[in-house]
């Protein structure tokens, strides 16, 4: 039965609390919020699918790859788009090999009598013929141990490709018509992550098969830790200063704030030009590596840049 929790030899490898999900994450750079980590523990505990819904740039498509790193599984990942079908996401038929199957057949005369029609009509549709995409793959019985399944960025793809995912979601199964049902092996579904950026609403019968949770900005403690992990090496009151300012950054009205992606680039950037803290001129240079519309970058640089940073300058003073 899928769905269920079941004693399997792969679950020893499953955190065993909501603490050892956040430190086995954190042993893979990834310093997870507590509600995140509940969320996470509760999906795997279930064998439910987690569906993370957030603000670009803060780690949804991250966590995917590193649960697969944390509990020794293979990525699959299903990048979704525009136009993204059936064929793309979960199987289609090799129709150039079935018709090269049928001209030799026809010219061996196997097609000629009934029996070799059906026999025929059976082999096209079998495994040989059969093209495995992400979702199938996932859910392959042959896979060694149950991958992590990547369904990145559904927002992109068409509002009908969700029908699709229901039976995968719910029952870890596919059913082609012409081959039959495919399922997870019992108790060993594949650990299944999706994200979205909210472009738009995802349907509520997918929402309703996932545990759900809302990616948003962290915390500057939060993101101190995120920038400690992923560039160690960054000078200490460089980082403290790049974290404020994004910080503050974000209060403003701006088209698009920047995310987690963009402080840790930025703080590499900020490096590679040797800047140990930040002053106005190094801020207007280099805003193009935190914000990405002429617009945002027009609003901060010069007086707005120089505004936020006096502010946190005057902060750190008054705190020291
Ligand atoms: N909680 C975190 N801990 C450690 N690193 C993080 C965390 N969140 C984000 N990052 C870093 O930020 C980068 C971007 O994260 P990721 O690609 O997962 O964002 P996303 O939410 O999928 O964004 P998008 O919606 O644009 O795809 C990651 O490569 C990682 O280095
Ligand atoms: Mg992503």
């Amino acid at each position: 039965m899928a769905n269920t929790v079941t004693d399997t030899v792969n679950d020893t490898a499953l955190p065993s609390s909501i603490d050892d999900t956040a430190a086995r994450l954190l042993a893979h750079d990834y310093v997870a919020e507590r509600a995140l980590a509940t969320t996470l523990f509760l999906s795997l505990k279930l064998q439910r699918p987690l569906f993370l819904e957030g603000e670009p740039g803060t780690g949804k498509t991250e966590i995917a790859k590193t649960l697969a790193a944390m509990l020794g599984r293979p990525l699959i990942r299903l990048q979704c788009h525009e136009g993204l079908d059936l064929a793309g996401a979960a199987y289609e038929w090799n129709y150039a090999r079935q018709m090269l199957e049928i001209r030799l057949a026809e010219s061996s005369g196997a097609g000629g009598t009934a029996d070799g029609r059906d026999s025929l009509a059976r082999e096209l549709f079998s495994d040989r013929f059969l093209t495995r995409r992400a979702l199938l793959q996932a859910i392959d019985p042959a896979q060694p141990l149950p991958p992590v399944l990547l369904i990145d960025e559904l927002d992109r793809a068409d509002e009908p490709f969700e029908a699709f995912l229901l039976e995968v979601l719910s029952d870890f199964q596919i059913t082609i018509p012409e081959y039959g049902t495919v399922q997870a092996p019992p108790g060993r579904p594949p650990i299944v992550v999706l994200t979205s950026n909210r472009t738009r609403e995802i349907h509520d019968a997918v929402k309703r098969r996932c545990l759900y949770h809302w990616v948003g900005f962290p915390d500057a403690a939060r993101e101190a830790a995120i920038l400690a992990r992923r560039v160690p090496g960054a000078p200490q009151k460089l980082a403290a200063e790049v974290v404020a300012f994004v910080q503050r950054l974000r209060a403003v009205e701006l088209y698009k704030l920047p995310g987690i992606a963009e402080t840790i680039e930025w703080t590499r950037a900020l490096m590679e030009l040797n800047a140990v803290q930040l002053d106005p001129e190094v801020v207007n240079n280099t805003l193009g590596v935190l914000l990405k519309y002429q617009d945002d970058i027009a609003k901060v640089q010069g007086s707005e840049a120089a505004r936020v940073l006096q502010q946190l300058r005057s902060e750190a003073q008054a705190a020291a």
